[in-house]
C-alpha cells in the first residue's frame, strides 16, 4: 500500500507516530515558510504541514501542487498547537508534518469545485461524473447504496433466500413499458428485448422448486424520464413459494424497518407497523396510489352538503354523481386581502393544470366573529357553513379548497394540491420516512385509447378469490392481490400473489384481450410450465434507486446512481447512444431510416 493510514483516521493518540498518507489536494494555503495542504481521500481530510526549512524538497513539491493533484505524504503525526484544532474535521486535533512529498499525479483545473457544496449545472456534472463522484455528498450516497444492498443481501441470506442471476437478453413481451431491443446477428431479423424485470424468470424459479429467490436485478424500460425514473434501474427482485400476502408484507416490513434503523439512523419511521390503505381509500383521501403520508391534507367528501348549497356548479355536479371534496390547509387562510387573493389564484392555476375547471375556496377568519372570505362563501347559509366547518374540522385561519369534477379529475387535482401545499406550508419533514402499504388494487383498468382492459400491475397477478365471479360481468370491480409499498410520495415497491393455475391465467389473458394464438407465442413457456406442478407463490420488487434516494434525502435517483442517464436518456460522459459503423449494421442486417426531423440536424 502507498499509505499507512487513511485521511480520516489519525487522532491525538497517534501523536509522534510516523504516517504515510495518499490522496487528493482538497485545498492548499501558502503561508510563505509553511504550506498547509488539506489532503482528501474516501475517508476524510487530514491537514498536512510542510516546512520550507526542515523539508525543502517536500516544500518545493507542495508549492507546485494544485487542487486535485494526487500526493503521497510521508511524515509524522503532531497534535496541533493549543487553540488551532479544527472541530469541523474528525482529524481536526492533529496534523501530519511532511518530511517527503511525492507527486503521484498532476491535475488540470477541474471544471467545478470539488471542495465546495456548490450548485453545479447538471450537464457539467454528468459529463465529468468521475469528478462529481469525488464530492463528499456523492461519496456518501454511493456508499449508502452499497450499505443498503449489503444489508438486503445479509437479511435475505439469513432467511434462506438464494440469489440467482437471470438473463438480461430476454424475449419481447410488448404489453409492459416500451422495451429496449437488441438485434440478433446470428438470427437475421430477430431481436432480444432487455428485461423490464425478471418477473417471468422468478416465477419459473418457483416452478423449479427454489422457494425463496432474490436478485439485485438490473431492469430496462424505455419510458419517459422523470426524477424517479431511469431507463436502466435496479430492483431487489424477490419471490417466495407457499406464501400468502401477509408473509410478503411482513418480510418486507421487517426488512425496511431494520434497514432504516441501522443504515439511515438520521431518519425517523413515522409508522410502526406500516400504515395500510386500500387503493380506494388512498384515491378518495389523497387522490393518489402513492400518497405522501408525512402530512395530512386529506380530501374530505362534502358532496351531500355542497349539493344543497346555492352554488350551481356543485349542485349540478352532485346531481350527476360527481363528488365535491374539501382540502383544509392549516393556517393558509390567515393572509391579508391581496395576498389571500393571489394565493387563491396560484392554487387555482395548479388545480386547473391538473384538469380542474376552477378552484373555489373559503378562508376561515382568524378571530371569532370575523368574516369568512372567498369567492363562494355567499352560496352557503350560516347553518350550512357551520356544518361544513365541523365536517372538515376547520380552525381559525385555515383555508378550505373545494374540488368538484369527475372522480379521475378530482383525484388528480387533490394530488397536485397536496403536493404543492406540502411545499408551500413546509409540511413534509425531510427527516421522516412514512412507509405505507397500498392494497386491494383493481385487477384491471380500462384503457380508453385502446378500448381494452389492461392489467393494473402485470398479467400474472391473481384476482382476489372472492371477486373472481365478477371477472366476466364487471371486470373493473375485481380487486387483485397486488400490493405496493409507498414512501414519502413515491412508489417504493410493487408486487403481488401470482396466478399459479393455467386455466385462470388463460382467463386473464382473454380478459385483457390477448388473442390466444399470440398469447401462446408470447407466454407459451409460462402456460406450459403451469402444467407441471406449480406452487402457490408471490413476490415483490422494491426499487433500490428510489429507496436509496429516500434514505439519502435526495430529490432524484440520478444522485444515487454512479453513472446515470440524463433526463434525455443519454450518457453525457461517454456520449451514448452514438452512431455505429455501416459494417456493424450490415452484420446485423439492419438499415437505419431516420425520421425527417433528425435528417435536418
Ligand atoms: P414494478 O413495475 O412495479 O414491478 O416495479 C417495481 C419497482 O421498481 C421501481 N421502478 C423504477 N425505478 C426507477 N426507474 C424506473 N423506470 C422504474 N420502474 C420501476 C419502483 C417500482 O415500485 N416484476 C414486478 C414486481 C413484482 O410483481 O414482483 C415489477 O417490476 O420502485
Ligand atoms: P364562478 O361562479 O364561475 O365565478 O366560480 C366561483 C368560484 O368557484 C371560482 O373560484 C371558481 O374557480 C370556482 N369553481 C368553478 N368551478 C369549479 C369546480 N368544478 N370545482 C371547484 N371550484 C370551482
Amino acid at each position: 500500500m502507498l499509505k499507512t493510514y487513511n485521511c480520516g483516521e489519525l487522532r491525538a493518540a497517534h501523536d509522534g507516530q510516523p504516517a504515510v498518507l495518499a490522496g487528493w489536494v482538497n485545498r492548499r494555503r501558502d503561508q510563505g515558510g509553511l504550506i498547509f495542504i488539506d489532503l482528501r481521500d474516501r475517508w476524510g481530510i487530514t491537514q498536512v504541514v510542510v516546512d520550507k526549512e526542515s523539508a525543502p524538497d517536500a516544500h518545493r513539491n507542495a508549492n507546485e501542487s494544485r487542487n486535485e493533484y494526487v500526493l503521497q505524504v510521508k511524515g509524522h503525526v503532531r497534535v496541533r498547537p493549543e487553540g488551532t484544532s479544527n472541530t469541523d474535521l474528525d482529524t481536526g486535533d492533529i496534523e501530519v508534518v511532511a518530511d517527503e512529498i511525492v507527486v503521484l499525479n498532476e491535475s488540470k483545473t477541474p471544471p467545478f469545485y470539488i471542495n465546495k457544496e456548490d450548485t453545479i449545472e447538471e450537464g457539467v456534472r454528468m459529463k465529468y461524473r468521475y469528478l462529481d463522484l469525488r464530492r463528499p455528498r456523492m461519496q456518501h450516497n454511493i456508499i449508502t447504496r452499497h450499505r443498503v444492498i449489503k444489508f438486503i443481501r445479509d437479511y435475505l441470506d439469513k432467511r434462506n433466500f438464494v440469489e440467482i442471476e437471470t438473463p438480461i437478453l430476454f424475449k419481447s413481451t410488448p404489453e409492459g413499458a416500451r422495451e429496449y431491443l437488441v438485434p440478433s446477428r446470428v438470427h437475421p431479423g430477430k431481436f432480444f428485448a432487455l428485461t423490464q424485470s425478471p418477473q417471468q424468470f422468478k416465477q419459473l424459479l418457483m416452478v423449479a422448486g427454489y422457494e425463496r429467490y432474490f436478485q439485485i436485478a438490473r431492469c430496462f424500460r424505455d419510458e419517459d424520464q422523470r426524477g424517479d425514473r431511469q431507463p436502466e434501474f435496479t430492483q431487489l427482485d424477490l419471490e417466495m413459494s407457499f406464501v400468502e400476502r401477509e408473509d410478503i408484507l411482513q418480510l418486507i416490513e421487517g426488512m425496511m424497518t431494520e434497514l432504516v434503523e441501522t443504515i439511515a439512523t438520521d431518519k425517523k419511521l413515522l409508522f410502526k407497523p406500516f400504515k395500510r390503505l386500500t387503493f380506494h381509500e388512498a384515491m378518495e383521501k389523497y387522490g393518489s396510489d402513492k400518497p405522501d403520508l408525512r402530512y395530512d391534507l386529506e380530501a374530505i367528501d362534502v358532496s351531500e352538503l355542497a349539493g344543497k348549497s346555492g352554488f350551481s356548479v356543485f349542485v349540478s355536479n352532485v346531481a350527476d354523481g360527481k363528488p365535491v371534496k374539501v382540502i383544509r390547509a392549516p393556517g393558509a387562510g390567515a393572509l391579508s386581502g391581496t395576498a389571500l387573493r393571489k394565493q387563491g389564484e396560484e392554487l387555482e392555476t395548479i388545480a386547473r393544470s391538473a384538469g380542474a375547471k376552477g378552484l373555489a375556496w373559503i378562508a376561515m377568519p382568524e378571530d371569532e366573529g370575523g368574516e369568512v372570505k372567498g369567492p363562494i362563501g355567499k352560496f352557503f347559509t350560516v347553518e350550512q357553513k357551520l356544518e361544513l366547518f365541523e365536517k372538515v374540522n376547520a380552525q381559525p385561519g385555515d383555508l378550505l379548497m373545494f374540488i368538484s369534477d369527475t372522480r379521475p379529475v378530482v383525484y388528480a387535482v387533490v394530488d397536485a394540491l397536496r403536493r404543492h401545499l406540502a411545499v408551500q406550508l413546509k409540511l413534509a419533514d425531510p427527516d421522516v420516512v412514512a412507509f405505507a402499504w397500498i392494497i386491494d388494487f383493481p385487477l384491471v383498468e380500462w384503457n380508453t385509447d385502446e378500448k381494452r382492459w389492461d392489467p393494473s400491475h402485470h398479467l400474472f397477478t391473481s384476482p382476489k378469490s372472492e371477486d373472481i365471479h365478477l371477472m366476466e360481468t364487471d371486470p373493473g370491480k375485481v380487486r387483485s392481490n397486488q400490493y405496493d409499498l409507498v414512501c414519502n410520495g413515491y412508489e417504493a415497491a410493487g408486487g403481488s400473489i401470482r396466478i399459479h393455475d393455467r386455466a385462470l391465467q388463460e382467463k386473464i389473458l382473454r380478459l385483457i384481450g390477448q388473442d390466444m394464438e399470440l398469447a401462446q407465442e408470447r407466454f407459451g413457456h409460462m402456460l406450459e410450465a403451469f402444467e407441471y406442478g406449480v406452487p402457490p407463490h408471490g413476490g415483490i420488487a422494491p426499487g433500490i434507486d428510489r429507496l436509496v434516494m429516500i434514505l439519502a434525502g435526495e430529490p432524484n435517483i440520478r444522485e444515487v446512481i454512479a453513472f446515470p442517464k440524463t433526463q434525455q436518456a443519454t450518457d453525457a460522459m461517454v456520449n451514448a447512444p452514438s452512431e455505429v459503423e455501416l459494417h456493424q449494421l450490415e452484420e446485423l442486417h439492419i438499415r437505419v431510416q431516420l425520421p425527417p426531423e433528425e435528417k435536418k440536424k
